[in-house]
């Protein structure tokens, strides 16, 4: 079973992302080779919607290859992410007799990867673990780069820990399942990609029905992975400036969440209604073409992404919701953008008030 692989260069703890289709069965293989961190045990986590598509086949596989997994599974959705579930699923692994030398995989989309990595992060403060996977978001973005955590009552992603994972099979044939609404969305992140690194990945998401051809599928989500490996590499922790270019549209995308509640809008659909507003302040401050702001535009067009706010969201309750954003907390906006396609820079010269304009403008 053939699959490409790309290296996130983090050296002693550097993993490999295994990117094709149909290679669910090499999960098994692949942890075995990871050799001695990965005992017999392992808690594999999923949700309600995922569990009955993939998860017998990766039970399987790591059965095959001699583990002892636990299938744990929660609701499906985003109210999943949060700290009683966390608990829950550590008190579920205590009661199944995993100890430090279990491991965990995190089977499905962005909310089942960061809420089990961050029990991998926790539990006996610290097991290895493992992503499949198998949403577009969770492909390109979340599972590579070790960001894992749980929502706040007060904010999204506010509790959590950097916990790498050892490995990441990414079967893009799982893509197909999903409904069209959420593959889209995960374009979205990919649109993302293209504005800040790679401007050619907007060709290669021109191909006719892209959800369901696993070789243009596999090109698109082995680029995006070495989009965001490369960053990671350079800068783990987001302490040097280059992995904040991975929010180019979320400053508003977050707000948009979380003035609109969260499940009224996908997390890459807000996203999209950011990077409108982010090219809108790229043309005004960073001199983006007027016509490469619209090649944006017209790929999140394509994929049926929303980009006008309904009349019920006040640009008032969005700028309420930016204020609670962790990144505006010392009241210092530093906001991404975009000067050519390709490329992308953290500016401080977005004032508040250029921002609320640029939601404005999204009626
Ligand atoms: P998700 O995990 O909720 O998945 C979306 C929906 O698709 C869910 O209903 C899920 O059950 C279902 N699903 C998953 N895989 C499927 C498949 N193959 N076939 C059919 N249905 C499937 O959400 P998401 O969009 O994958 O991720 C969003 C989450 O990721 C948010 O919580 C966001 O904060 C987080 N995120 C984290 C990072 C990071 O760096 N850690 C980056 C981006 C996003
Ligand atoms: N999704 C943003 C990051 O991983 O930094």
């Amino acid at each position: 079973m053939h699959f490409e692989t790309v290296s996130v260069p983090l050296g002693e703890r550097a993993y490999r992302v295994c990117i094709g289709a149909r290679i669910l069965p090499q999960l098994g293989p692949l942890c075995r080779e990871l050799g001695g961190a990965f005992g017999r045990r392992c808690a594999v986590v999923t949700d309600t919607n995922v569990e009955p598509l993939y998860a017998a086949a990766v039970l399987a596989s790591l059965e095959a290859a001699g583990f002892e997994p636990t299938l744990l599974t929660v609701p499906a959705g985003e109210t999943s992410k949060a700290l009683h579930v966390a608990g829950g699923l550590c008190d579920r692994m205590i009661a199944a007799g995993l100890d430090r030398k279990a491991w965990v995989v995190a089977l499905g989309g962005g909310v089942v990867g960061d809420l089990a990595g961050f029990v991998a992060a926790i539990y006996y403060r610290g097991i290895p673990f493992v992503q499949v996977p198998t949403t577009v978001i969770a492909q390109v973005d979340s599972a590579v780069g070790g960001k894992t955590g749980v929502n706040a009552t007060h904010g999204k992603n506010l509790i959590g820990a950097f916990h790498q994972p050892r490995l990441v099979l990414a079967d893009v044939a799982t893509l197909g399942s999903l409904p069209a609404r959420e593959f889209n969305e995960g374009v979205a992140e990919i649109i993302k990609h293209a504005a800040i690194r790679d401007r050619s990945l907007l060709d290669a998401l021109a191909a006719p029905n892209l959800q369901h051809d696993p070789a243009a599928l596999t090109e698109v989500i082995r680029r995006n992975v070495e989009i965001k490996a490369a960053i990671v590499g350079e800068d783990e922790h987001e302490t040097k400036g280059l992995r904040a270019l991975l929010n180019f549209g979320h400053t508003v995308g977050h707000a948009v969440e979380n003035a609109a509640g969260y499940g009224r809008y996908l997390h890459g659909e807000a996203v999209a209604l950011g990077l409108v507003a982010a090219c809108r302040l790229s043309v005004q401050k960073a001199g983006l073409a007027p016509e490469e702001a619209q090649r944006i535009l017209d790929a999140l067009a394509r994929f049926r992404l929303p980009m006008r706010l309904p009349a019920d969201l006040s640009t008032e309750d969005l700028v309420a919701a930016l204020l609670k954003d962790k990144k505006f907390a010392q009241g210092e906006v530093r906001f991404v953008l975009c000067p050519r396609l390709g490329e992308a820079f953290v500016s401080k010269e977005v004032t508040l008030e250029e921002i609320r304009e640029a939601i404005e403008a999204l009626r």
